[in-house]
């Protein structure tokens, strides 16, 4: 599996470097809630939009390109959250670490958006993403509705130091 200074090397050179690190430790705090590989999370985050730069112009191969990339470092399951995770691909979510990658790439985008950092109270998380939804109705939708909201707390996702 790619060590995590080669994956942030990676990283470090898209467009989405701080976007990917914000993601990451939302990535890795949704792992520890769900008891689940923090370490393997984390990087998954750190990566899922290394392709970002170069499909601008073609986002039906977001993300397919990146885990054509990564082929090979790192596991099917983290190749397969980041084949699926941006909608425009036409691939369909379905394991855990699919939905988490949606849901906090979906929590970043409104954090960013806004101008936001965490930690951040849920009920001021709550009121950005009303106001980014605004904009772009679906990333509401992707964190409000998400499968994964019934087995953790986004409060503790976003206001834990
Ligand atoms: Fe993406
Ligand atoms: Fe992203």
């Amino acid at each position: 599996m790619i060590g995590l200074d080669e994956a942030d090397h990676l990283a470090s050179a898209s467009s989405r470097y701080h976007h990917m690190q914000l993601v990451s430790v939302l990535m890795s705090r949704t792992a520890k809630q769900l008891t689940m590989d923090q370490a393997l999370w984390c990087l998954i985050g750190l990566l899922h939009d290394i392709d970002y730069d170069e499909t601008k112009s073609n986002r039906e191969k977001h993300g397919l390109l990146a885990s054509q990339r990564l082929e090979g470092r790192l596991p099917r399951e983290g190749l397969d959250a980041i084949r699926r995770h941006d909608h425009r691909a036409g691939l369909t979510p379905e394991t855990d670490i699919d939905f988490a990658l949606i849901l906090c790439d979906a929590v970043g985008l409104i954090l960013e958006e806004s101008g936001a950092r965490i930690p951040v109270s849920l009920d001021d998380f709550t009121e950005l993403s009303e106001k980014a939804s605004s904009q772009k109705p679906w990333l509401w939708n992707l964190v409000f509705e998400n499968p994964l909201l019934d087995r953790i707390d986004l409060s503790r996702l976003l206001e834990f130091k």
